[in-house]
């Protein structure tokens, strides 16, 4: 048996349409200035009519693999994290390894909102080292802005659409180190949309259909922070580390004041945490692997540095990954 995954490339993608607060202040009652001091959030992406989450993950996935040196015909698993399906079935795994030209690997998609990568990571990672797997695919990616009621200001400013990929391969040395999972559907209706194929598409007492994104904000703010701080904790604990042993955080990009309150948790300064809420808002799914991204290709994050990713979203789940990149 392998013992460890390792990720061999990362690629990312986002939509041209850019929306900014200054867009958003002709939309709702907001500002900039508001926007900025409560998320840290400048500008988001929002896809085309028509183009769909697997529209954004075929570039980012391409990124990843041609930065790995993979071709198509090599990759032998797909996990797909998503909350923003393209459609019901196929999965957006079958639908991009068909879209990739790969034949014959199992490929399927993981659900578990803004933590969808973490949970992807941490499967394929688990398909590697028992050695089901030799070269895995793992894709966070959303058209977020799809389920956002655009008239409601404490959610409308905050998501954005993009994907992220990274490919992982067998190696003798970390790699992924340990990975940290929890869900507690106790708070399952702090973060939701409501509907679905199963439970319907029923309007509302507006005579809309509620296919939108539901928060309470601050209740989920203040979650986030304790359940982050926590998981930090555990995922030092489960490797017998210090905390002055991270060299970068790599966090969920859902707002600044969250991100912040976690790497003082870490006593780190925030010039080693990633941060790229500024540029595209909370991408869900694909919020971590687009920040590792943005590390790598800007030359911050260096083979060898111990990376601890996180994620926090609706269920509530939350994750983190420890990783030597
Ligand atoms: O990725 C999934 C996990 N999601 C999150 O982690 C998001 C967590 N929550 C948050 O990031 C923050 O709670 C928000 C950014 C959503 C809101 O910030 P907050 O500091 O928690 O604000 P609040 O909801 O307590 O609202 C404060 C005030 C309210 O006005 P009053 O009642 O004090 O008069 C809101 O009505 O700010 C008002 N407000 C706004 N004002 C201008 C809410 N949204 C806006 C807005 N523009 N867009």
């Amino acid at each position: 048996m392998l013992k460890y995954s390792r990720i061999v490339g990362t690629g990312s993608h986002l939509p041209e349409k850019v929306l900014t607060n200054k867009d958003l202040e002709q939309m709702v009652e907001t500002s900039d200035e508001w926007i900025r001091e409560r998320t840290g959030i400048g500008e988001r992406r929002i896809a085309a009519k028509g183009e769909t989450t697997v529209d954004l993950a075929v570039p980012a996935a391409r990124r990843a693999m041609q930065a790995a040196g993979v071709d198509p015909d090599e990759i032998d698993l797909i996990v797909f994290g998503t909350t923003t399906p393209d459609q019901v079935f196929p999965n957006c795994g079958a639908l991009l390894q068909d879209r990739l030209g790969i034949r014959n690997c199992p490929a399927f998609s993981v659900e578990a909102a803004c933590s969808s990568f973490i949970y992807a990571l941490s499967v394929a990672d688990k398909f590697i080292k028992l050695g089901d797997a030799k070269c895995a695919l793992v894709i966070g990616a959303e058209t977020l802005s799809r389920i956002v009621d655009w008239s409601d200001r404490s959610t409308a400013i905050l998501f954005g659409d993009g994907a992220g990929a990274v490919v992982l391969k067998p190696a003798d040395e970390a790699g992924i180190i340990s990975t940290h999972l929890h869900t507690d559907g106790f708070y399952k209706d702090l973060l939701y949309c409501p509907v679905g194929p199963s439970k319907g598409f029923h309007p509302d007492e507006q005579g809309r259909i509620p296919a939108y994104i539901h928060m309470a904000g601050n209740e989920v703010f203040k979650i986030a922070v304790k359940s982050l701080g926590a998981i930090v904790d555990e995922t030092l604990a489960a490797n017998g580390l210090d905390k002055s042993a991270i060299d970068w955080l790599i966090p969920h990009q859902a707002n600044i004041r969250i991100i912040q309150a976690t790497a003082k948790k870490l006593e780190m300064s925030m010039d080693k945490v990633i941060v790229t809420v500024e540029q595209h808002g909370n991408t869900s799914a694909a919020s971590v692997p687009m920040a590792l991204d943005a590390g790598v290709r800007d030359g911050r994050v260096k083979r060898g540095d111990l990376i601890l990713l996180e994620a926090f979203g609706g269920g509530l789940t939350w994750g983190s990954a420890l990783i030597r990149y």
